[in-house]
């Protein structure tokens, strides 16, 4: 049943504004009412976004009009946009349009999103396959931040072009000049998860551009910083890994197994260089996949054979793109290499087995796996924290005994989040 009242009115259906919904996309042309003369606002097929529900709310406009023709499609349009039921992850559309709006939304921590402070970026969800706003603001037209968006369901994401207002947004939370600073006790951990932060935001223009130097070079301070947070306090680990991702992006993964790989790494009885070589290898271990057809990576269900082959070249690719950086050490090349490689011989790109595959190699095999697994996706779930590890040890020839022992025992120490439970078996991931 349509939550929207449609009516009629000269000569044409009308429905409450706010039934335009973020992320949809228009069926018919919509007109707004200026003195009884009806003004075209939209075309049939526009992809309605934030600009233009900022357009809308400019008109003043509280009712929106269509053609009288269009009556069976706005009742299509509004059951669809107002519907409980989880969108149909076997409708091509549904996917296509998902996957527009992954590609033009960035996954942020919502740890920074304090109710009552102001933002200047909208602020979005999307779960169920689906874009619904939290927070509708824009550069000059703020918005404040609700309470109840850390428990909404689904990755909470901002468009891409605010990248920057939100790394402002950042600045300013650490530098404690933003409303609803928390407590200095919460400083440390705030500190933590936004050199978190920028490092996806680096990791994301590096899989754009494998080429930039300069984010190369960031890159690789930042994984520094990570590093010495980790060695300094072992707690920060857990809000370094306890974000519930509902879909896998590349950067926040790579983060992520970085994160995972250092504190293994750590815990292990690794110093703070060999740590830090270890993390910048860890963030740039899928650097390779920048040449992949995002179609196949966000393909769900199975690969075909030649899709599955594809995406395996993303660890010699990678390779490549890091021989042309001077400024990476030799050693996080191996995690480049060797994420893919199994001590048993039954990994890629070469099946190198027992000892030629490094320390490097090994945990972040492991960080990987981990993280891939414990990751939901839209079409099938994730394995809960002690799902994923009873997975590996399941697989245990293929892992390093000493390190992934290193890896429960850290993962014990710290308390290992919480997750929802799998709803569906998840397949591997390239
Ligand atoms: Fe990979």
């Amino acid at each position: 049943m349509a939550k929207y009242k449609v009516y009629e009115y000269g000569g044409r259906k009308a429905f409450p504004a706010e039934g335009l919904s973020i992320g949809t996309r228009l069926p018919f042309d919509v007109f707004v009412n200026e003195g009884n003369v009806f003004r075209k606002l939209y075309d049939a097929g526009q992809l309605i976004g934030p600009e233009e529900r900022a357009s809308l709310r400019r008109t003043g406009a509280t009712d929106v009009y269509v053609d009288a023709r269009d009556a069976p499609g706005l009742d299509l349009y509004l059951q669809r946009t107002s519907s409980e039921k989880p969108a149909d992850p076997g409708d091509p559309e549904v996917c296509r349009e998902y996957f527009e709006h992954k590609r033009r939304y960035y996954q942020v921590d919502r740890m920074f999103l304090f109710p009552g402070s102001r933002v200047e970026f909208g602020i979005y969800l999307l779960g169920d396959l689906r874009l619904t706003p939290l927070v509708e603001a824009m550069e000059g037209e703020p918005g404040i931040i609700p309470e109840g968006v850390s428990a909404a369901a689904g990755d909470v994401v901002i468009r891409n072009e605010d990248i920057p207002l939100y790394q402002r947004y950042l600045d300013a939370l650490l530098d404690g000049g933003a409303e609803a600073v928390p407590a200095p006790a919460e400083r440390e951990k705030i500190r933590a998860v936004a050199i978190k932060e920028k490092s996806k935001a680096i990791i994301k223009d590096l899989i754009e551009d494998p080429r930039s130097g300069e984010n190369i070079k960031k890159a690789i301070g930042l994984a520094t910083q990570l590093t010495d947070c980790i060695m300094s306090s072992r707690e920060i680990i857990h809000d370094l890994i306890s974000l519930n991702s509902y879909d896998l992006y590349t950067y926040t993964h790579s983060v992520n197994v970085a994160v995972l790989s250092v504190a293994i790494g750590i815990t292990h009885g690794m110093g703070r260089d060999d740590a830090g070589s270890l993390g910048v290898g860890a963030l740039l271990h899928d650097i390779g996949k920048s040449g992949i057809p995002t179609e196949i990576l966000n393909k769900p269900g199975k690969l075909s054979v030649p899709e599955y082959e594809i995406v395996k070249g993303h660890v010699l690719e990678g390779a490549k793109i890091l021989r042309t950086h001077e400024a990476i050490p030799r050693s996080a090349s191996e995690v480049v290499l060797q994420h893919h490689e199994r001590i048993s011989g039954r990994g890629y790109p070469y099946g190198l087995s027992g000892s030629a595959v490094t320390l490097f190699g090994r945990i972040a095999a492991i960080a990987d796996c981990y993280d891939a697994m414990t990751t939901r996706r839209p079409y099938q779930g994730a394995y809960t924290p002690y799902e994923a590890l009873f997975q590996i040890t399941k697989e245990v020839e293929n892992y390093d005994r000493d390190v992934l022992e290193t890896f429960i025992r850290m993962l014990g120490k710290v308390g290992v989040p919480e997750k929802r439970h799998a709803e569906r078996i998840p397949q591997p991931l390239g």
